[in-house]
């Protein structure tokens, strides 16, 4: 079974998203742990309430690669396979990069590569588009660069607001999400 290590900030509704489609047979993974760089996250209340092995690491004050190593530490530890940021709001040192790679996945919610980098619902707004949506891709070292594994397209409504338009992009995420992760799955060398 594909262990899975996941890494939020806050809210954590894709680590639910991914949880439940485990749940439901949906998706042949098991999630050997929860990380957040902030301790007051949503989401850890999530992996408490159903028994999920979960960290609390605060990050506020911690050099990046020193942070970096006790990340490694911790998913190693666990025997993780593939990492997934699930609203990790932190960037990664080139260090975790290289002891992941090729291993670690992002959700962003926009069609990359339009509007990397933060809030690319309210730049999809702004620039008015017809069609953004989420992607899911590989992390390389850029910003929101690696390869895209899957993407879902969300149409911009005229009556959208930035609020209306991201939480229907978060729809999309949630179902995006455990679909990426079972072809990243699929495309695994078997151990
Ligand atoms: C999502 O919109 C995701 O695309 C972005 O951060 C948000 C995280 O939401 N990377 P949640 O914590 O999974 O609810």
């Amino acid at each position: 079974m594909t262990r899975l290590g996941i890494l939020i900030s806050g809210r954590g509704s894709n680590f639910q998203a991914i949880h439940q489609a485990i749940e439901r047979g949906e998706l042949a993974a098991e999630i050997a742990c929860v990380i957040s760089n902030v301790p007051d996250a949503a989401g850890l209340g999530y992996a408490q309430t159903y028994g999920l092995p979960a960290h609390a690491l605060d990050s506020k004050g911690i050099k990046r690669a020193d942070f970096d190593t006790r990340l490694i530490g911790i998913l190693h530890d666990a025997k993780v396979d593939l990492v997934c940021l699930a609203g990790y709001m932190r960037l990664l040192s080139p260090h975790f990069i290289q002891a992941f790679a090729g291993r670690i996945l992002n959700i962003h919610p926009s069609l990359l590569p339009a509007f990397p980098g933060l809030d690319a619902q309210s730049q999809a707004f702004a620039a008015r588009v017809k069609t953004t949506g989420c992607t899911v891709h590989f992390v390389d070292e850029g910003l929101d660069t690696g390869p895209v594994i899957a993407q879902a397209q969300v149409p911009v409504l005229p009556a959208d607001t930035v609020e209306s338009l991201s939480a229907r992009i978060l729809q999309q995420e949630h179902l995006l999400y455990p679909r990426a992760l079972a072809m990243a799955i699929a495309a695994l060398p078997k151990s």
